[in-house]
């Protein structure tokens, strides 16, 4: 029997609509699947709390979120909280902490989903860089309210930061059955960080001579993954361009609510986090309208994770089989169902599956 300490973050927003989707998905998988069970933990940490309490999480939150096997977090920030007070409250400093040097985004047109490029094969996982580079916090303001007035925002890349998030995506490429790994940077303007990381791919390249090292800048890379998303496999790329160029592959895998992230430390020193790609979406929280697809493809990547590889490819069936029937969908996709409709559709196939 298998029981996993489960810490759960819905956040803000639409982050518990669609956590509690996600957190019945998964009480479903375990009970179709005998030996398999969870204990989740919830806490209440986000922008209410701060408006309550006047901090994002407890003092002693990292702490405390050091001994569970994983961590499921919807979203964080909403309006009434500013965003970098919010964030640099929860959700960065557990990436920075927990080294989650990995943000793992797989970008995948499923059968039956309609993108904005209507088809083609589209499927990539992106390797962002999660803990350093365009992230690390580190900078100031100064002479405020003068002319003089300025703003430092210092990209930090360490060639141990960079060495081991591109190891990963090479092994990943080499595990997966993957051909090609491609690197994005912006060499030809950011002459000393990215230069930096092309040195550092180019070596790390060298030690897999059976998988193709790739290359490319990132305003290029852009306009491909729309123009020929296919010439893509696996992506490794510094966290701000990861940032940016997963939500685009978000809207070409048929939009933001479907995708899913894995926030991993590879080395399982500490706690791994799962969550959706997307935000709080505070256009429409409260409606009960949010896909929670994204959410529940963060579960099976947990899942994943956690090595109950059985459990997880069911799950990954039953979200493909539900986006292939086309029926139930929420409006982002063009449908009419709720959050609850959708997460019951997934529960239902993993039902019939047992
Ligand atoms: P967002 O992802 O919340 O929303 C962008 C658009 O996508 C909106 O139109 C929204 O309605 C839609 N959308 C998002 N999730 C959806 C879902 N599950 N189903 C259907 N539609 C969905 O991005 P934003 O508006 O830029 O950010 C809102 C807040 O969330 C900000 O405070 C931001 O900092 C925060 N944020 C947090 C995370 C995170 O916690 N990982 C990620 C992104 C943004
Ligand atoms: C994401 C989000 C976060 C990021 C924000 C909310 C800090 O956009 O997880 O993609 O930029 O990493
Ligand atoms: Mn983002």
């Amino acid at each position: 029997m298998s029981r996993y300490n489960i810490a759960v973050i819905p956040g803000d927003g639409v982050g518990i609509e669609v956590i509690e989707e996600g957190l019945a998905t998964l009480e479903a998988v375990a009970k179709a699947h005998g030996g398999l069970s969870f204990e989740f933990t919830r806490f209440p940490w986000g922008c209410r709390y701060y408006l309550e309490k006047g901090k994002m999480m407890d003092e002693d939150g990292l702490k405390i979120l050091r001994d569970f096997d994983a961590i499921y977090l919807g979203a964080v920030g909403f309006p009434g909280v500013p965003d970098h007070i919010s964030l640099w409250g929860l959700l960065l400093p557990i990436r920075q902490e927990f080294e989650q040097y990995v943000n793992l985004r797989p970008i995948k047109l499923f059968p039956g989903v309609t993108g904005p490029l209507r088809s083609g094969n589209i499927d990539m996982i992106c390797v962002r860089e999660n803990t350093e580079g365009e992230y690390a916090g580190v900078g100031g303001r100064m002479f405020n309210g003068t002319p003089q007035e300025l703003a430092l925002q210092t990209a930090v890349f360490t060639r141990r930061g960079m060495e081991r998030v591109m190891r990963f995506a090479f092994d990943y490429a080499r595990k997966n059955g993957r051909q090609k790994v491609t690197s994005i940077t912006k060499s030809n303007a950011c002459n000393y960080s990215m230069v930096f990381w092309d040195e550092v791919f180019a070596a790390v390249s060298r030690d897999y001579p059976d998988i193709r090292a790739d290359q490319l800048l990132v305003d290029a890379a852009a306009a491909l993954f729309v123009t020929r998303p296919e010439r893509f496999d696996v992506v490794v790329a510094s966290n701000l361009f990861g940032d940016i160029l997963t939500d685009l592959g978000a809207a070409l895998q048929g939009g933001i609510g479907l995708a899913p992230s894995a926030n991993l430390n590879p080395e399982r020193k500490y706690p791994s986090m799962f969550e959706p790609v997307h935000g709080s979406a505070p256009d429409i929280a409260g409606k009960g309208v949010a896909n929670p697809v994204g959410a529940i493809w963060s579960a099976q990547m947990m899942l994943e994770h956690l090595g109950e590889v059985e459990a997880a490819g069911v799950l990954m069936k039953a979200i493909a089989d539900v986006l292939a029937g086309g029926e139930v969908r929420t409006p982002d996709m063009g449908g009419k169902s709720t959050t609850t409709q959708v997460g019951e559709a997934i529960r239902q196939k993993i039902l019939i599956a047992s």
